[in-house]
């Protein structure tokens, strides 16, 4: 690999996944995995598959479909059992790489092990030629690194490279490190390993401290040549590093940093939103790179900036990120022609049958609004896409709301494959409540709505708002998106995909 090059390592669908209520169906993953392929990221890290028969299919599939076009990684512990089954997972993928860790902090050592460090060496190196014989490209990262005393570090990092392995990641598991501190770490191994040139350091930051991104560009600095990162910086507790603001700085300010990555960044717009629209996590408004508001200008005096010369208050432009802004569009007299260029504008690629849904759509749509913005056109889209196929649909409701009622839901409903027409009704603290305790009572499913957000898509008083919910079934979270000009029609869409996606895991 040249000097001035970076791997980057996607590990949404594995670290990003473990973040609590982000799980992903197996055809989920699959629709992400094509596109980080099509972002153009290295390597995949596309689960653990030991951790669950689910896991193991996902990585297997992702293996088979997208391995001969990207890096596909499985994550084992240094256990022979794990070992073997990511081998197993992994073995259909062209490129395939395995990636084993053992924790080398002292605190890990000593409570979750209860190891010695001569023991720790020797398995993990005993862990890694096992794995270099089944899957030949080995990563292997000492969990806790940032926290490991450096001499000790050094020494397992040594081994590990004389056992096969090619890259060699430093976790910093519970982002305890601050910049300069990852810098030293990484400087010290690159100066004091003797086989260190064997291997690629990587990157591996969490944001307990928000500093994950920047603890990943001081590795870079260090010399560091691969960057363990997830979209939206999606992760345990406060995330990893995210992906497009790594990529983002370092395309930004290649004069500091001097490396390039392959990733084709109008994408990156795009996948941020479906990663959250699958994963049911917002993006913060004003988030980096893909917030709504990222490079919204409000101040007067920045406005007149802009308008006289962009790099005034811009250092990105917005289309370098595939920025989906407010701008109006379209409007009822539009037609199919320049829907289709607007579409393809930006960035979606659809079946004939997609875009007559979203034609449709965007005809009712402007029955109810008079403008239609890009943001309304990508948010149909995304309605519409990846949706598996529903146990329950709503066919008609009727609320009743106001001072001094009772907030009253009255719900029809069909069960996939019958015709038969279910009614019932339900009251509740409001008409969404009412729809949900009505929609629970035909379904079935009873569960605890653990998050509920509504945002407007577009500006106006007529505008569509998205609505999001998680919903908690026996322990399970589910996500559900809606999407209406109505916000009650949206959050009984929203309501309704959690439940049948509750339903549809019970099946399984
Ligand atoms: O944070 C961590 O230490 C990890 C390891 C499995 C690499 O995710
Ligand atoms: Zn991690």
């Amino acid at each position: 690999m040249s000097g001035n090059s970076i791997t980057i390592f996607d590990t949404t669908l594995r670290d990003g996944e473990q973040s609590p209520g982000c799980s992903m169906t197996t055809d989920e993953k699959l629709e992400v995995a094509k596109a980080l392929v099509e972002l153009g990221v290295d390597v995949i890290e596309a689960g653990f598959p030991i951790a669950s028969p689910g896991d193991f299919e996902a990585v297997k599939r992702i293996a088979q479909e997208f391995g001969s076009r990207t890096m596909i990684c499985g994550l084992a512990r240094c256990r022979k059992d794990d070992i073997d089954r990511a081998a197993e997972a992994l073995k259909h993928a062209e490129k395939a790489r395995m990636h084993v860790f053992l924790a080398t902090s002292k605190i890990h050592m000593e409570h979750k092990l209860k190891m010695t460090p001569a023991e720790i060496v020797s398995v993990a190196v005993e862990m890694v030629k096992r794995a270099v014989d089944l899957i030949p490209n080995v990563e292997f990262s000492p969990e806790d690194a940032a926290r490991t005393e450096v001499n000790f570090l050094c020494e397992v990092v040594e081994k590990a490279i004389d056992a096969g392995a090619t890259t060699i990641n430093i976790p910093d598991t519970v982002g305890y490190a601050t910049p300069q501190q990852y810098y030293n770490v990484i400087r010290h191994l690159k100066t004091h390993v003797p086989n260190i040139e064997k291997a690629v350091i990587s990157t591996h930051c969490h944001n307990d401290l928000g500093l994950a991104v920047a603890n990943s560009l001081a590795g870079v600095e260090a010399g560091a040549r691969q960057i363990e990162c997830t979209i939206n910086g999606l992760g345990e507790r406060a995330g990893n590093a995210a992906l497009e603001e790594i990529v983002m700085a370092l395309r930004t300010r290649a004069d500091h940093y001097k490396v390039d990555t392959k990733i084709n960044t109008p994408k990156l717009f795009a996948m941020s939103r479906m990663v959250s629209r699958i994963t049911g996590m917002m993006v913060q408004r004003n988030k980096a790179i893909v917030g709504q508001n990222a490079f919204a200008h409000e101040a007067g005096i920045h406005q007149h900036g802009i308008l006289q010369e962009r790099s005034t208050y811009e250092i990105m432009r917005p289309e370098d990120v595939g920025y989906v802004g407010v701008n109006l569009v379209l409007g009822k007299h539009s037609g199919r022609h320049a829907l289709r260029d607007r579409v393809k504008h930006l960035g979606f690629e659809v079946s004939d049958a997609v875009f007559e849904q979203i034609y449709n759509g965007l005809m009712t749509l402007a029955d109810k609004k008079k403008e239609i913005y890009d943001s309304d056109i990508v948010a149909l889209i995304e309605n519409l896409t990846g949706e598996t196929r529903d146990e329950w649909e709503l066919i008609k409701f009727h609320t009743l709301a106001g001072t001094d009622v009772l907030p009253t839901a009255t719900l029809e409903m069909k069960r996939g494959g019958s015709s038969d027409v279910i009614r019932d009704a339900a009251t509740g603290d409001g008409p969404v409540d009412a729809v949900f305790c009505a929609m629970e009572r035909i379904c079935g499913v009873s569960g605890r709505l653990a998050e509920y957000n509504v945002r407007s898509v577009s500006s106006g008083k007529d505008a569509q708002g998205e609505v999001s919910v998680a919903l908690e079934v026996d322990g399970h979270t589910y996500h559900g998106r809606g999407l209406s000009t109505d916000i009650v029609a949206a959050s009984a869409q929203a309501y309704l995909k959690a439940i049948n996606r509750a339903i549809a895991d019970q099946k399984k």
